[in-house]
């Protein structure tokens, strides 16, 4: 069952799903990068590190093909995230909500396997068996343990391909169990006792596990895994204009992939959500002078996105096909309102003493206003 998606979702590049894998969408940069590749690179990687570099940040291939930038922030990071693949300890993307984590782990398993699919997504139920292996019980008890009768996690196909296997959410699984990943990062062995063998990594194989510091019900690694893994912490958005930029380039992507019927949002009301977000994310205006009250929520970057994704969504289908203030209002006060009490209080105060006050400003502010009245 499994198998069959996963074959189809590789070979069926049709337009008609939702999100492409990021091996498809970018199939065009990622070739044109591996044709000019002419850098070292480590055994069963498909592309350089240094052409993967490329890939991440955007910029010109030495042929001047271009290639869109993937991550917006410190080059350097990224140069570590690489880097760490190519040796014998795996990657944690750590850090907020919504700074790129799961992104840029995707585009690193797109660029250096091929493939991003190879993913296991963490939760707290999520057991040995989906790090391991497991079962196909009928057969098991038909046959015994075979083979045939095994079902493969997606680790065991990285070990065996020599592919980079993504965990999501590392955090969110249950201590003991993360600990399954100490004999395969260590060992780089994953033993089939039932079987009396073992499947042995091929060189490419890495993990990349991604986990964030907010959330409530997180299991911090134990110390002996956490020595396997390098830490990477991604950092919001330095600047209010890195910030736009990032929004900017995803709404238009998701536009592209959902066409809405509406007209490109001016960067200028790009630049208002994402300053409403900054200052209650900081808890003080951008200029500094004004303290605030911070609501309870992240309000990160992602949402951001989700903020003028949903305004453009409501804009196409039931408003004038061009994003207004009022478009954008109800989903800015879903995204800050999260707990009915206090959160309203410091939106309020936000509303009546920043928003108001702001000349070019006031179709947002009645906008907001509207909603609460
Ligand atoms: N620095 C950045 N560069 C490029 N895109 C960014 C950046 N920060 C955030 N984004 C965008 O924000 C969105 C959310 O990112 P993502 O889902 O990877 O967050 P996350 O860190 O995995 O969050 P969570 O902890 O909630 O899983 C993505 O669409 C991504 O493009
Ligand atoms: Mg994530």
């Amino acid at each position: 069952m499994t198998k069959t998606t996963a074959s189809q979702s590789k070979t069926d590049v049709s337009t008609s799903v939702i999100r492409q894998h990021a091996e498809q969408e970018y199939a065009e940069e990622l070739a044109a990068i591996r044709e000019e590749d002419v850098y070292p690179k480590p055994e069963n990687w498909l592309t350089s590190p240094k052409m993967t570099l490329l890939y991440l940040l955007g910029g010109k291939t030495p042929k001047g093909k271009e290639i869109s930038p993937k991550y917006v922030g410190d080059p350097k990071l990224m140069e570590m995230a690489i880097a760490t693949l190519a040796t014998d300890r795996a990657l944690l993307l750590y850090g907020l909500p919504g700074t790129a984590k799961s992104w840029v782990s995707e585009h690193l398993a797109a660029a250096v396997s091929g493939d991003s699919t190879l993913l296991i997504q963490g939760t707290a139920g999520t057991d040995e068996s989906a790090l391991r292996y497991s079962w196909n019980y009928a057969q098991l008890i038909a046959n015994g343990p075979t083979p045939e009768a095994l079902v493969e996690s997606p680790t065991m196909r990285g070990m065996r391909d020599g592919k980079v296997v993504r965990v999501e959410e590392l955090t969110r699984v249950g201590s003991d169990v993360q600990d399954a990943l100490i004999t395969i990062l260590s060992e780089k062995t994953l033993p089939i006792p039932e079987l009396s063998s073992e499947v042995q990594a091929q060189k490419g194989f890495n993990i990349i596990a991604t986990a964030n510091n907010r959330d409530r019900g997180v299991n911090e690694l134990s110390s002996a895994l956490a020595r396997r893994f390098n830490t990477v912490v991604l950092p919001p958005p330095a600047t209010l204009e890195d910030e736009v930029t990032i929004v900017q380039r995803r709404v238009e992507q998701l536009g592209r992939a959902l066409q809405y019927p509406v007209e490109k949002p001016a960067v200028e009301e790009l630049r208002r959500v994402v300053t409403i977000f900054r200052e209650l994310r900081n808890g003080v205006t951008l200029d500094g002078k004004t303290k605030i009250k911070q609501p309870s929520g992240t309000l990160s970057t992602a949402e951001a996105i989700s903020v003028v994704n949903n305004g453009l969504a409501c804009a196409g289908y039931f408003g004038s096909g061009k994003l207004t203030a009022t478009d954008l209002a109800t989903s800015l006060v879903g995204a800050i309102v999260k707990d009915p009490g206090a959160d309203v209080v410091a939106w309020r105060e936000y509303r009546q003493t920043i928003m108001k006050n702001r000349e070019d400003w006031k179709d947002l502010f009645k906008a907001c206003k509207e909603i609460d009245e």
